[in-house]
């Protein structure tokens, strides 16, 4: 498996499982499951080794855009005769004076950088084959992640990237150099390897809120956001709120938070609920009930909210079998190291 794992492709994401899938693996390769469900699957990271393990893969994210790369990454087939049409495709777009140009400008990509995104939404919005608009905007979000400093829309630090005369400790200049054209074609050279049959059909979930799942998989596997001791971080909406704009390009302007800085989103209620300390511990352990009669799988950290004991308990009273693994491991972009969890509870 573990060389089937290294093809997978690469990501930045915050909080994704990508290089803790051996890990993860091995600690569920022996359990009794069919179906799977990957809550809170941002990347799609977990839906993919479930799929290479041949299990019934249900992908479910808070997010559209989140949703739109699952349906590229765990498609059967790729829709496309040559990669030449891909390449023909990217080549083709125009710049236009849209809705980015006209509301980012300065925050998070130059003005011509702008108005080739403006094109690029038009055009895929454009394409009638639902995955290969897919597979067009998992290349688009992809380069639009590289070109960020941090790979995220939290701040509008442009100046980070345009700025000459500092010396970087984080960042790789080549990179956002690179035109959002290459870019896209070298995250769709990435995807090459993945999009194959599953052994058993993909069923991606509509985006929204987790609690409005139904029960009954045989396995549960949940990656809530963390919540850190003090309370205090970004959700994902708005760290990722302009892949998230892209995703619905035409009803985009009636999504902004008109007093936000960085011209965010309207705050989603289930999105920011997951990321806030007073409501998390309750959501959290209901969400572990609901799906009590499923073998439940929880990543979480050492030393966030609510704690690795409080979580444990949780799921001794919860389940006849539980056991806890732990994991040292170095987050993309933080220099500490953190020590990553994972319980698993089953009744049976
Ligand atoms: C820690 S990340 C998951 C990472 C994922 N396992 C991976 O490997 O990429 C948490 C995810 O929860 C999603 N999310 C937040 N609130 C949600 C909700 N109420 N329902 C569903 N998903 C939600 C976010 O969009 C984010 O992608």
């Amino acid at each position: 498996m573990d060389s089937v794992i290294a093809r997978f492709p690469k990501t930045r994401y915050y909080g994704s499982k990508r290089r803790l899938l051996g890990w993860i693996y091995h600690a569920l390769k022996d359990l009794p499951f069919n179906t799977a469900l990957d809550g809170f699957g941002g990347t799609a990271s977990v839906s993919l080794l479930f799929k290479a393990m041949g299990k019934q893969v249900n992908f479910h994210d808070g997010l559209l855009c989140n949703t739109i790369a699952a349906q590229a990454l765990l498609a059967d087939e790729m829709p496309f005769a040559e990669i030449t049409e891909v390449y023909d495709f990217i080549d083709q777009i125009r710049l236009n004076n849209g809705f980015i140009s006209k509301t980012f400008s300065g925050m998070y990509y130059t003005d011509e950088e702008n108005r080739w995104l403006d094109g690029a939404a038009k055009a895929i919005h454009q394409v009638a084959d639902p995955i290969e608009s897919s597979i067009y905007f998992y290349c688009l979000f992809q380069a639009c992640l590289k070109k960020r400093p941090f790979n995220l829309f939290h701040r509008a630090n442009l100046n980070l990237r345009l700025n000459h005369n500092v010396t970087r400790s984080f960042g790789n200049w080549v990179t956002w150099e690179k035109t959002f054209s290459d870019l896209m074609k070298e995250s769709f050279q990435d995807i090459q390897d993945v999009i194959k049959p599953a052994k058993q059909a993909v069923n991606i979930l509509p985006h929204g809120d987790i609690f409005r799942l139904d029960t009954g998989y045989d396995l549960v596997y949940l990656d809530p956001p963390y919540v850190s001791l003090s309370g205090t971080s970004e959700d994902y909406l708005k760290r990722y709120h302009f892949l998230e704009g892209l995703s619905g390009y035409n009803q985009w302007h009636k999504a902004i938070n008109e007093n936000s800085s960085i011209k965010a989103f309207k705050s989603i209620s289930h999105i920011s609920e997951w990321q806030n300390k007073r409501e998390f511990r309750e959501r959290l352990f209901e969400m572990i009930n609901k799906h009590n009669q499923s073998i439940v799988v929880l990543s979480y950290l050492v030393g966030a909210y609510p704690s690795e004991e409080e979580i444990a308990e949780h799921f001794r009273k919860t389940f006849k079998h539980v056991s806890v693994l732990k994991k040292d491991f170095c987050h993309a972009l933080a220099k500490e190291k953190k020590i990553e969890l994972l319980f698993i509870g089953s009744k049976r």
